[in-house]
């Protein structure tokens, strides 16, 4: 009877309370409801004010809603790919409200005024229109404002600046060229209007799918509300319940879609700079890393290579035979990626140029001139890539690409930048066949660019994966793209940032990410370089990335010492890719992150939203990875609710504690959660060379069960559309300490003819294999090399690690259980 108080609360309050609008307000209510029908899964709605309003219930545990002040249009959308489904969802009305109750949430619209709020079973409040507010036009701009719960908290958002806990503070999403930006900026490259909303036990996502330039206050500057809101357009948002981040993350993504699995050798070590030219350049970058043993799979060729920056072209004097070079890179296990940007230079004679304008395809303005702007090449126009005939030219031209041996694009500078300038309002965009303005275009132009390059890649090359990066996206990008986080600084707090701004994609369903590690503008310190390159082994895409003016920043451009932590680190990443290609089947198949911010997991544990702790994440669910800036030797971490391993050393910290570490220059502090799986394999230089056929999996002991899937395909076809994968799960039950490999599915043949399972924390040395007793070997837990400054004669400072048991046993796909 207690919980259902609010519910009750609620419809008084809606009934009761007083229209305070005045009949010339500037601000138009939504209104009270005059017209309701119900219609299967959906309730139509019109109000006094002439509202037009659909409630539509998209699964269990996904209500919509739109709202406009005309008949609603057409339903399209760039972001959902989701459509409702079939289910038993209740609806009744009586004269002041409509309730929608699924399996999983009810949801009350009070008629008088209009008005949303949605509960638990139970009948707590999970969400509910502000009342006396609740959605309103300021001219063309719609806002919803919701009711802040007591200490609410809001997570997510995207590519968003600032703490992990957005509460206190406003966002604008207006994708932006936001070179060297503050750590306070706002906004950047990338618009995803969705968010997490977090409070007394529950949580909730709201989606809020809108391109027009949209502004979020989560308490910024009031203590009243949270609201959501677009300078145009319609009301349009999903509201999706679940009681873990997790599953919200998963219904987000099942709406808005998910990632591929990337080429195997993206998730490998990637050079980069602005820009390396000619190819004898590039070639002395792909040997030295060869030299120095130093495993990478990418080199990435920046804007130098085009010939006066004009696009599908090479420039002949520095790259004379670039079917040649990438042949050769091939051969030295090298991947090619290229920049392509969106402006094409306005000059006669040049072919992208002639045959864009033959074809019609470029933005224009409403005379029908094309739009002109200024990019790197000059005057460019751009091609209209949210037209289906802006895209078709485009995938036709990238094959140039494609027939030179390219493996992967960044497409860049596709916010649109016009040298940070405004471009006009009034230049058309198709929409798709729903024509409309630079407004309501701009925030789409550059996931549409990703989608030409991504659906011209697979045309020309159907069955092989092509890597693809975006600077700047809208919520679906995921399904296309990478995205990373454009022009950061070599400054410390921009270390730290990036990771946040990744977690915050990771929530915000973008798993794969990335930054410019060592920073683009500026140049980094030693220590901060150093700290740079170990975290970057910990995420999702792993690209060292600088500006054209900044000093050398490959892993040996900072002395020796900083050479054999990088490779010490991205040797660790190799060993890891198992592990992280694993994850990376996660995400693809639940939208859930490799970066996980602890409010995934830790929702409701305050400490996690701490300024001090909260850009600590998960790396996958095995890692506790502690970012710190360069140049401390202690600091302050939290380990949430568990049990978590030193990596380094084994020592187990007991979780729900602070406590300060010391932290060494080379080494980024990682600890590892009990129950863990993790399977790694030998050390390899590239992708394309076979490690050794045994497969190491680590189990560390714990009182969770737990679970790991997984999974390996050929990393390079789409053939695992079609089952040619290699999967199975792995879990370890705490009860019976028991380790069981299920049944291995899929049409794939694993590339491992062992495994050996690596107990930490185990002691015994006695298991049973299937029941069978056997004897567990001696064997040395060790993840990275010793540093020779500490170590100058080679022996006085052994290999840090400690002991562990170890049992080597065939891999011939059955299920197998192993007693520990
Ligand atoms: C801007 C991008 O953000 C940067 O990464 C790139 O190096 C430059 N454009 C030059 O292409």
């Amino acid at each position: 009877m207690k919980i259902i108080k609010p519910v009750l609360a609620f419809v008084v309050a809606s009934v009761c309370s007083l229209t305070v609008w005045g009949q010339n307000s500037p601000v138009m209510p939504v209104g009270s409801v005059t017209n309701a029908s119900i219609e299967g899964q959906q309730v139509t709605l019109t109000t006094d004010q002439n509202a037009h309003i659909r409630v539509s219930v998209y699964s269990p545990t996904v209500v919509r809603v739109r709202m406009d002040k005309q008949p609603l249009t057409d339903d399209f959308s760039y972001a959902v790919i989701a459509k409702p489904q079939q289910m038993k969802a209740s609806i009744t009305q009586n004269n002041t409200d409509i309730t929608i109750t699924t399996d999983s949430l009810t949801a009350r619209i009070s008629k008088n005024p209009f008005a949303v709020a949605f509960f638990t079973k139970a009948g707590k409040v999970i969400n509910q229109d502000e009342q006396g507010l609740t959605t309103s036009w300021i001219g063309e701009e719609v806002t919803t404002y919701k009711h802040m719960q007591e200490g609410e908290r809001f997570i997510g958002l995207g590519e968003k600046t600032g703490g992990l806990d957005r509460r206190g503070s406003g966002f604008t999403n207006w994708n932006t060229d936001a070179f060297g930006y503050r750590t306070g900026q706002d906004p950047l490259y990338t618009t995803i209007p969705f968010y997490i909303g977090i409070h007394s036990g529950v949580n909730y996502g709201i989606f809020f799918d809108n391109s027009y330039q949209s502004d979020f206050n989560f308490g910024a500057s009031n203590d009243r509300f949270s609201s959501f809101g677009a300078q145009g357009g319609e009301m349009d948002y999903y509201f999706i319940y679940h009681t873990k981040v997790a599953d919200i993350i998963r219904s987000y993504t099942d709406l808005t879609g998910r990632m591929d699995m990337p080429p195997l050798w993206s998730l490998g070590y990637q050079q980069n700079r602005y820009s390396y030219y000619p190819e004898t350049e590039v070639f002395r970058i792909a040997q030295t890393l060869r030299e120095k043993k130093i495993p990478a799979d990418g080199i990435t060729l920046d804007i130098h290579y085009m010939d006066a920056y004009k696009l599908f072209t090479w420039d002949k004097n520095r790259f004379g035979d670039p079917m040649a070079m990438n042949k050769k890179l091939k051969d030295m296990g090298f991947k090619t990626t290229v920049i392509v940007d969106p402006g094409i230079k306005v000059e006669e004679g040049y072919g992208a140029y002639e045959r864009g304008l033959k074809e019609d395809v470029f933005i224009k303005y409403v005379d029908g001139k094309n739009y002109s702007g200024q990019v790197w090449p000059g005057w460019t126009h751009f091609p209209d890539f949210t037209s289906p005939k802006g895209r078709d030219w485009w995938k036709k031209e990238i094959k140039f690409f494609s027939d030179t041996g390219v493996d992967g694009f960044w497409n860049d500078m596709n916010e649109i930048a016009t040298w940070g300038q405004k471009m006009p309002n009034n230049v058309l965009f198709d929409y798709d066949g729903h024509t409309t303005t630079h407004k309501e275009g701009h925030n789409v132009y550059g996931m549409q660019m990703a989608r030409a390059s991504y659906e011209g890649a697979r045309q020309h090359n159907p069955n092989k994966r092509t890597f693809l990066l975006s600077r700047a996206g809208y919520s679906g990008s995921q399904r296309y793209t990478a995205i990373w986080t454009g022009d950061n600084r070599s400054e410390d707090d921009h270390m730290l940032l990036g990771i946040r701004l990744m977690n915050s994609m990771g929530v915000s369903g973008v798993a794969f990410s990335a930054m410019d590690i060592g920073g683009f503008t500026g140049n980094p310190s030693v220590g901060l370089y150093a700290r740079w390159i170990q975290l970057g082994a910990f995420t999702p895409y792993f690209r060292n990335h600088t500006a054209v003016n900044t000093k050398s920043s490959e892993p040996w451009a900072y002395g020796e010492e900083v050479t054999e932590i990088a490779r010490n680190f991205i040797s660790l990443r190799y060993k890891l890719l198992p592990y992280i290609y694993s994850n990376f089947y996660q995400a693809s198949q639940t939208g859930e992150p490799l970066m996980r911010t602890l409010a995934i997991d830790y929702t409701h544990d305050p400490n996690v939203y701490k300024g001090e702790f909260d850009s600590q994440y998960q790396f996958g669910k095995a890692f506790l990875i502690m970012p710190f800036e360069s140049g401390k030797n202690y600091g302050k971490v939290y380990f949430p609710k568990g049990k978590w391993y030193n990596m380094f050393t084994g020592q187990v910290e007991q979780g729900g504690q602070e406590k300060i570490i010391g932290i060494e220059y080379n080494k980024l502090p990682i600890y590892i959660k009990e129950s863990s799986i993790i399977p790694m394999q030998s050390l390899v230089q590239h992708t394309g060379q076979k490690p050794t056929d045994t497969l190491t999996v680590h189990v560390y002991k714990g009182d969770v069960r737990n679970s790991f899937v997984y999974y390996e395909d050929d990393g390079d076809t789409y053939n695992y559309e079609k089952g040619g994968y290699y999967k199975r799960t792995i879990s370890y039950d705490p009860k019976r300490s028991t380790l069981t490999f299920d049944k291995a599915e899929g049409s794939y043949k694993s590339n491992f003819n062992n495994i050996k399972v690596v107990m930490h924390g185990f002691g015994g040395s006695k298991v049973k294999v299937n029941g069978k007793s056997q004897q567990a070997n001696k064997d040395f837990a060790s993840f990275l090399d010793p540093i020779s400054r500490f170590d100058p004669q080679g022996d006085a400072n052994p290999r840090e690690g400690y002991e562990v048991q170890s049992l080597v046993v065939k891999n011939d796909s059955d299920k197998f259980t192993i007693k520990l």
